[in-house]
């Protein structure tokens, strides 16, 4: 156990080093520090060897070592620092001139605490969570205290979550339109209250919808079933409806669609068939025209029904002609409800082989015209030049 052995075996190293290894070694290990003094950094710092009179002349040590920041000593045995910086801080002790020890403190530095700036979230009609950053980082611990009141009422208390910064109201009076937080952070140093002023009406925003879902509809390749669940934390209560927005696009392009609904589905009729959709839903209090849209739900991935499938249902390649589906189950339903597709397949396919015909056809035809004509020109020129050779080898 050698962790065990080192700590003891090193301190008895510490206290025989100790020029006071007689009486005090023991008296400093066994010390608590049972002061605690706040100083604000940069300022000058005066710490009290106890409270009772002192025997100087004192020494003072910083963690148990005589290394000490910058610093005096008063004629009473106190300890001025001079603007003090981080390292300043720690267990301060004094000693009298036979090394007994007088007095333990702890110096923390930090600043006083100024304004916070809040922020609060309202994801349903029961409850309100406000957070808040500070507008000054302290360095010291602290302590919250807020309160709660919608205008004309009695505080009520927002219970505090120190670690996380934040605080919640259960059952605010939403009725009423104008509301007020005020939060008072202590610290070593000081206090300092905020105060924010909202309505609850305008900070409502319900979280996004839960499981999405969109599905194919077999036999229809443009369309998609798209289906959400209330958020959670909404309750599920005809006295607080939601609608919904629900937009879509095929992967890659710019533009999406929308749709809206007041139920939790939702039926697209005009997919692009055989692209792989983008889809997100995202909700809103149906009564309260000042409240806010939730965020937009996760995305999720979904292609329409398809008569064909590839081999590699994964690559998405836009400009296929045959659209393909990445459903398996596909087949099953193939033989009921394919036919209609099929003819308007066969359709496309005798379209598409006449209109190859008719453009070889135009094409050829001009390659022909084109070769008849400088046909003709090659003539002419010809018949020119003869006649120029015998206008030239005519005698002037
Ligand atoms: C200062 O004192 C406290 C309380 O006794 C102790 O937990 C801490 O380790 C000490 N710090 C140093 C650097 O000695
Ligand atoms: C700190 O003490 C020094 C020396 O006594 C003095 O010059 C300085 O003005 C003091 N600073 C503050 C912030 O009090
Ligand atoms: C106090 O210390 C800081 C650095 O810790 C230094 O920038 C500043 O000039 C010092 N002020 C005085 C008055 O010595
Ligand atoms: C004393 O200990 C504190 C931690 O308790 C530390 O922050 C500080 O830097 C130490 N100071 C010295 C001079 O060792
Ligand atoms: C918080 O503030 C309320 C109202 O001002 C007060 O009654 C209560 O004692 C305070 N609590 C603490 C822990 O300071
Ligand atoms: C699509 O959703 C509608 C309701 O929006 C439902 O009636 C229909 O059965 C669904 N179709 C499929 C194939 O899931
Ligand atoms: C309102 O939202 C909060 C926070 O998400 C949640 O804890 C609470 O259960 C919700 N209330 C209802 C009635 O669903």
């Amino acid at each position: 156990m050698p962790g065990f052995l080192s700590g003891p075996v090193c301190l008895t190293v510490v206290c025989f080093l100790s020029w006071s290894l007689r009486s005090s070694c023991a008296q400093i290990l066994a010390d608590e520090v049972s002061d605690v003094q706040y100083g604000r950094l940069g300022s000058n710092v005066t710490l009290a060897c106890g409270k009772s009179k002192i025997r100087i002349p004192v020494v003072w040590r910083l963690n148990q070592s005589s290394a000490l920041p910058w610093h005096k000593v008063t004629s009473d045995g106190a300890l001025l620092l001079l603007n003090v910086s981080h390292s300043a801080q720690g267990n301060y002790s004094c000693y009298d001139s036979d090394g007994f020890l007088l007095h333990v403190v702890k110096l923390m530095l930090g600043h006083p605490p100024g304004l916070l700036s809040i922020s609060c979230q309202v994801p349903n009609h029961t409850h309100v969570r406000c957070s808040w950053v500070e507008s000054v980082k302290t360095f010291l611990p602290s302590m919250y205290n807020a309160s709660f009141r919608g205008n004309g009422q009695e505080w009520t208390p927002c219970i505090v979550d120190v670690i996380h910064r934040h605080c919640d109201v259960h059952q605010p009076a939403f009725w009423l339109t104008i509301h007020t937080l005020r939060i008072t952070q202590t610290n070593g140093l000081n206090s300092e209250t905020t105060f924010a002023q909202f309505s609850l009406h305008k900070l409502l925003k319900p979280d996004p919808p839960e499981s999405l879902s969109v599905q194919e509809i077999a036999g229809y390749p443009k369309r998609l079933n798209v289906s959400w669940n209330f958020p959670s934390s909404w309750p599920i209560h005809d006295a607080f409806p939601l609608k919904f927005q629900i937009r879509y696009k095929p992967q890659g392009s710019v533009y999406w669609s929308e749709i809206s609904s007041e139920v939790s589905s939702a039926t697209i009729y005009d997919a692009l068939a055989g692209h792989l959709h983008q889809v997100q839903v995202r909700a809103r209090d149906e009564v309260n025209i000042d409240s806010q849209w939730s965020e937009w739900s996760a995305l999720l991935l979904a292609r329409p029904w398809s008569a064909y499938t590839t081999p590699d249902p994964e690559e998405d390649l836009p400009n296929n002609v045959f659209p393909f589906s990445s459903k398996p189950e596909t087949f099953t339903t193939k033989p009921h409800n394919v036919v209609p597709e099929d003819e308007g397949n066969l359709g496309l396919v005798i379209l598409l082989v006449l209109f190859s015909v008719v453009i070889l056809t135009t094409v050829l035809s001009l390659i022909f015209v084109v070769w008849v004509r400088q046909k003709q020109r090659d003539h002419v020129t010809k018949q020119e030049l003869a006649s120029m050779v015998k206008m030239k080898s005519m005698p002037i």
